[in-house]
């Protein structure tokens, strides 16, 4: 993090803060969480990547997992989005238990992830990869996909959200990083979802990108879309984020309303936790 950083996350409240309908964490009730886990274990072999992760995630909030490299934030995504199956742990959608057995399962129940290894296909073009999975198909013909019904659609929606891409047959490969992040953000906002798991949806893009994405991001926390944003940048954070959930270790060491934390109290947590494990010799290597 950078000096600006803190300068820019000291400005303004949160979103949530200043969205109409949007009940402050004290006031709230079960009813008002649309997504809980709990307990959440995942091991590799012999690396724990979540050991015990609680989380919840209230109806209309947007809320940012922050932690080290490796703490286990996109492994946890991958789990509540029905992309790995936890060791173990429970998962409840609108307090109704779920499991997941594949993505397609939790998109029938109305979670889009954003990847933060993208998952698009290079070989593919911009409008196939914006419809992979939910081809258009033509009326009376079969498995015929409608391409240029696609290729229209896929015009109107990137320039309804503002996000430019000269051509929209090109094939992926040949974009930028941060015009792919924007190509796979398209996709998953596109769907009608309910909730939106966002691991590093900035970490490609130039301020211009980020700002467009950020806006994105507020436009359907608005109307309502429930959503959880992995960002390393603080300043993000603090714009998008109506709570924060540390993860450190596999575990969720701080949840805090934005309005109740800092960045000086984040950066003395990472800083904290990162001088422990050196002193236990976790992070020996460290010193190379
Ligand atoms: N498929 C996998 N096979 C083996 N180990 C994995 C796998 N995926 C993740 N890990 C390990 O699990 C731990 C958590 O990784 P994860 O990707 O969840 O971290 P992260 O918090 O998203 O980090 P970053 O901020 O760098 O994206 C790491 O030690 C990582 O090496
Ligand atoms: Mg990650």
């Amino acid at each position: 993090m950078t000096a600006t950083d803190g300068d820019m996350a000291s400005k303004g409240p949160s979103v949530g803060s200043a969205r109409p309908g949007y009940v402050p964490d004290a006031a709230r009730t079960e009813a008002d969480v649309i997504f809980r886990a709990e307990g959440i274990t995942k091991h590799f072999g012999a690396v724990v990547a979540l050991s015990g992760v609680d989380l919840h995630l209230d109806r209309g909030e947007v809320l940012g997992l922050v932690g080290d490299n490796g703490a286990g934030k996109s492994t946890l995504v991958k789990i509540l989005c029905g992309f790995l199956r936890p060791d173990s742990g429970r998962i409840f959608v609108e307090g109704k238990e779920v499991t997941f057995h594949t993505v397609q399962d939790a998109r029938a129940q109305g979670i889009e992830t954003v990847y933060q290894d993208l998952a698009l296909v290079p070989q593919l073009t911009v409008y196939e990869n914006l419809f992979l999975n939910r081809e258009i198909t033509g009326a009376g013909r079969m498995g015929v996909l409608s391409r240029r019904r696609m290729r229209g659609l896929a015009k109107e929606y990137l320039d309804n959200i503002n996000v430019h891409i000269p051509n929209i047959d090109a094939e992926v490969e040949l974009l930028s990083g941060g015009q792919r992040q924007a190509i796979a953000v398209a996709r998953a906002t596109r769907q009608d979802a309910k909730i939106l798991l966002l691991d590093e949806p900035l970490a490609a893009m130039g301020a211009k990108e980020s700002a467009l994405i950020m806006d994105l991001v507020k436009d359907l926390s608005s109307r309502g879309v429930s959503m959880i944003v992995i960002d390393h940048n603080y300043a993000h954070l603090f714009a998008l984020c109506d709570r924060l959930n540390v993860i450190q270790q596999g575990k969720v060491t701080l949840d805090r309303p934005v309005a109740e934390t800092s960045v000086n109290e984040l950066t003395d947590l990472m800083v904290s936790s990162f001088r422990r494990q050196l002193e236990a010799g976790h992070l020996a290597a460290a010193e190379d």
